[in-house]
């Protein structure tokens, strides 16, 4: 048995739901799930129900958060084509401003030139009086984080050239994309960008074993395109799961007719370490390439602060099959049941308390922090 121990992760991209969709997530359930995960932060997304687009908003959910959570949560505020830029006085609250510029789960979407102008500039005149977290800012903005696919990526890497705004794309996932992006980045652009567990380790070769479980946006790509994610790795900045938990009846699973419109999405929190750790074992990666890309990269991005004796202890060795039983996520399944993995989460400890150990969550209900809430007032 070989024991590591590993920083605290941070889960860049989580949906955990609250307020609206608390029958699938809430800020308990989807923390309980981090914490079996080795995640002991998790920036979640806004695309809640009522969306988080304003400043109030803002400010309910991280009442929500701070009063469930038994990990650190940074919040998204995002943008609609109706409110605009409402968020903005709260900006330095938000670790970034989420733009959906495609179709998914929920009403958050820009669907105009005009408004990209907005946002962008709105995020680059704020940004020139308070500065970025990720350029050493004591207090200041985070990224643009964009959901950008196909022909909407250099839409975005435009938008984030000419107003100078730190962008960083979330679930790349196509050959075409990740080779957009060295580009841009080799042409010194700010740009930074991230890649899930589902889109590292399946493909439409999986559809038709998961059926209505492989569905998600971005949709699963053709192993060509996964194997471009490999071969690219060193331009992908950050691993993060897009927790999206959908019920299995939401789903279809079991119906006996299929759901209209089903909502795309699938729960990655308790499986993306078992995941990695597992391409370690095959020497696909190493455990610096983990760290860099769950720990470092997402901190230094999202200008998080660090957490003080926080560490994970994994048994690298010990083998078993993932399964739905014993998830932590409300929703109870994930798309990688029945896959064997390498590497077990054995205890985590968070501020120098266990937080979880052997299959338990030890911290109680608000033991996480809520990121970004101190008074800004008076800077
Ligand atoms: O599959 C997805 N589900 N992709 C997204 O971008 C949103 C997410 C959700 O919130 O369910
Ligand atoms: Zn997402």
């Amino acid at each position: 048995m070989s024991k590591i121990r590993l920083p605290g992760l941070v889960d860049a991209h989580v949906h955990l739901r609250e307020p609206g969709y608390e029958h699938k997530e809430d800020f308990a359930s989807g923390t309980c799930a981090a914490l079996a995960g080795g995640v002991t932060t998790v920036l979640d997304m806004p695309n809640t129900n009522p969306p988080t687009s304003t400043p109030e908003r803002l400010a309910e959910k991280a009442r929500l958060a701070a009063a469930k959570a038994v990990c650190d949560v940074g919040l998204f505020v995002g943008a609609t084509n109706t409110e605009g830029d409402a968020y903005l006085s709260a900006a330095e609250r938000a670790c970034g401003l989420k733009i959906y510029v495609n179709d998914t789960f929920g009403s958050l979407r820009i669907d105009t030139l005009e408004m990209m102008h907005r946002l962008f500039r709105s995020w680059a005149e704020k940004a020139a009086q308070v500065g970025y977290r990720m350029h050493g800012a004591a207090k200041g903005l985070g990224p643009i984080t964009v959901h950008a696919e196909e022909l909407m990526v250099p839409v975005c890497l435009a938008l984030s050239h000419l107003y100078n705004v730190p962008l960083h794309i979330a679930h790349v996932s196509r050959r075409s994309e990740i080779e957009l992006i060295r580009k841009a980045k080799e042409r010194g652009l700010p740009v930074t960008c991230e890649a899930t567990p589902h889109h590292l380790f399946l493909s439409v070769e999986d559809l038709p074993r998961l059926g209505p479980l492989g569905d998600m946006r971005p949709r699963l790509a053709t192993p060509d395109d996964v194997a471009a994610l490999w071969e690219h790795l060193d331009v992908v900045d950050v691993f993060a799961t897009d927790h999206a938990p959908h019920t299995l009846a939401e789903k279809g699973v079991g119906a006996s007719e299929a759901p209209a419109s089903p909502p795309p999405g699938v729960p990655g929190l308790e499986t993306m370490l078992p995941l990695l750790l597992t391409a370690v074992h095959e020497g696909r990666l190493d455990v610096q390439d983990i760290v860099a890309r769950c720990v470092d990269n997402p901190r230094r991005i999202y200008g998080l602060p660090a957490q003080p004796d926080t560490w994970v202890e994994v048994d690298v060795d010990a083998a078993y099959t993932l399964t739905n039983v014993g998830l932590k996520t409300r929703v109870g399944w994930t798309p990688f049941a029945g896959r064997r993995v390498y590497g077990r989460v054995e205890r985590v400890v968070l501020r120098g308390e266990t937080v979880y150990q052997e299959g338990e969550v030890l911290a109680k209900p608000g033991f996480g922090k809520v990121l970004f809430q101190e008074s800004i007032a008076g800077r």
